[in-house]
Order: structure tokens, then sequence, then C-alpha cells
């Protein structure tokens, strides 16, 4: 039988959503053929935890564990982690260095998506619309106006990496953006200021799958709060409507554009990325490379409004992690 570890935690503000991520995938993964191992990488320690509560650290060197009696090797680590060290390359580069297959994409790749500020760079080089953006690294003096001139009222202040929102502020007057910016360096000291999409905002799921690359239904965010903030994510302010009421032209247009940017990132595995539809163009925002898997996710529902069950997508992530 194959041993997967579910990796779950990390170090950042999204540690509870990956605990929630982390639980639906053992859950699910546990009803196939797999032996199926909860693995927690926190701050202070990585270690197993057994049905019974009880922990064993996990030896670093080669991700191996204790289950009481045995000493487990992992074939394969599903990587459930959102926010540093699961997305953002560093433990891809761990896994990739250590030769244990993982289920995310490559380090680099991870890295690059993860920081907002790059990936933007990278695929306005290539023609992908993105909203106009001014970039502060923390220490560097404020100007306001400079700012206001470049992206304009209202706009968007949020941390270069991190994610489920945290960090992030909307800004409607120039009075307010020292304190969120202020509000930005907490989780990143570098950040970004973008201008204000108006249109619908949708969410689009691409993964391999039986070796295509396939584009899940789009799902359109309808927040209650200003954006699609923590609240609005996780405590149920927001409707997520799958497949997204939209035409047919921009259902066709944000598909082929996730597929191509999917593409152009040399992407594997599974990704979520956000745009906004903005007269009829999908603006790019960002992309998740361990996007939410939790019962409350986008990427759940869009496998099954797909006819995919969980257990054959995790399954399938799983199964890529070997080739
Ligand atoms: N960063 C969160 C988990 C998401 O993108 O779903
Ligand atoms: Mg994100």
């Amino acid at each position: 039988k194959k041993i997967i570890a579910v990796a779950m935690g990390g170090y950042s503000s999204e540690y509870e959503i990956s605990i929630q991520s982390g639980q639906l995938v053992y859950d699910s993964l546990s009803k196939t053929q797999y032996d199926v191992f909860r693995v927690y990488v926190t701050k202070d320690k990585w270690y197993y935890k057994a049905g019974d509560g009880s922990e064993f650290e996990v030896n670093k060197a080669d991700f191996s564990f204790s289950d009481g009696n045995n000493t487990i090797h992992p074939d394969v680590i599903f990587n459930a982690i959102h926010g540093t060290p699961g997305e953002d390359g560093l433990l891809q580069a761990y896994f990739e260095l250590i030769d244990i297959p993982h289920t995310s994409c490559n380090y680099y790749q991870a890295a690059l998506t993860f920081n907002k500020r790059d990936c933007l760079s990278v695929l306005k080089s290539y023609g992908v619309h993105c909203a106009n953006a001014y970039y502060l690294n923390k220490g560097d003096e404020i100007k306001p106006e400079e700012i206001i001139k470049k992206v304009g009222l209202p706009c968007f202040v949020k941390p270069s990496r991190s994610g489920s929102s945290f960090g992030i502020s909307k800004v409607k007057t120039i009075e307010e953006l020292p304190k969120a910016i202020e509000f930005a360096y907490k989780e990143d000291a570098e950040i970004l200021i973008e201008s204000c999409l108006v249109g619908t905002e949708v969410s689009v799921g691409v993964i391999e799958y039986k070796g295509e690359i396939l584009v899940l239904p789009a799902t359109e965010i309808v927040s209650e709060n200003e954006f699609f903030d923590y609240e609005a994510k996780y405590l149920g302010k927001s409707q997520e409507i799958t497949p997204a009421r939209i035409p047919d032209t921009e259902r066709e247009r944000v598909k082929a554009e996730a597929k191509r940017i999917y593409e152009l990132l040399n992407m594997t595995g599974l990704s979520r990325s956000e745009y906004i539809i903005q007269e009829g163009i999908p603006h790019f925002i960002e992309m998740n490379t361990n996007p939410g898997l939790s019962p409350e996710s986008i990427i759940p529902k869009q496998a099954l409004a797909a006819g995919i069950s969980l257990e054959e997508l995790f399954g399938n992530l799983v199964e890529q992690a070997f080739e």
C-alpha cells in the first residue's frame, strides 16, 4: 500500500484554513487504496498526529516519522499548506531535494506565483490584462499623491506574499492610505497598491487531469462586503455561484485565458486563479497553487460541478506526483 502524508498547517495566518483543507483531503483519500497520515508542519515542530492524539516528530532529513511501532517513509506528500512554507516554494524545494514526490507545482512556479508583484510583472509581459499597480517596500517613502495618480481611487492595498485576504484593504480616500499600507506590511515587507477593476469577479480552477489540462467551471463571486475579504470567503458573507452567470463569450474568454496562463507559467498540478471581467476582458488578479480545499472552498465545488468526486480529484493529484 502506498503511503501518503497530508502536510497541513504552515507558518502563516492561513494555518486554520490549511487544517480544514488537510482534513478534507485526509478524509477523502482515506476512502481510497492509500495509507494516509496527517502531518502538521508548524513553526515549533513538524509532527505526525495519530488517531489517538499522540504526536511523533518528523525527521527532517527524510520526512520520516514513527507511528509508535514502525518508521513510516511516505511515498508521496499531499501538500495542503497555504502560505509559507507550503505555497511559496520552500517545502517544494525541500521535497524535491530529498526526492519525495509531492502534489504541488515545482518550487520555482510556487515561489513566482506566490509573489503577486513578480507574477503580475511576468504575466503583463505576455500581454495578460491586469490592474495598474504601484509597488512599495518597507522603509520606502510613502507618496500618497503619486500613488493615487497612478492607481486612482478606490484602490486596493495588498501584501505581495499572503493569502485568504490577510492584510488587504480597499481604500476609498487618500487619508486612509497610510493606515492600509501599515496593515499590509504586517504580512509582508513587499506590498502593492492596485487600481480597482470594475466587473464580475470569477475564480477558475485549472488542473492536469488524466493527461490533459482541464479548466474547471468558473465560479462567480458575489461579496456582501466591500470585496471578497476573509469574512466573505469563510464566514458566509458572499455567494459563490458555479457555473458563473456570465455570457458564453466571456466564459470562453476566461477559460482560454486561464489555460494560457497555466501553460505560460509551466504549471503542473492544481491551481486556481482569480479574474475580474471588466468590459468583457478577463483581468488576472492572482494565482493560488495550493488553493483552499476545505468544504467551504471553491475548488471542491468546481470539481463536483465538473462531475469529478473529491476522491478522484485528490487521487489524481497523488498519481500525477509519481510521474
Ligand atoms: N489562499 C486560499 C486558501 C485560497 O486561495 O483558497
Ligand atoms: Mg491567494
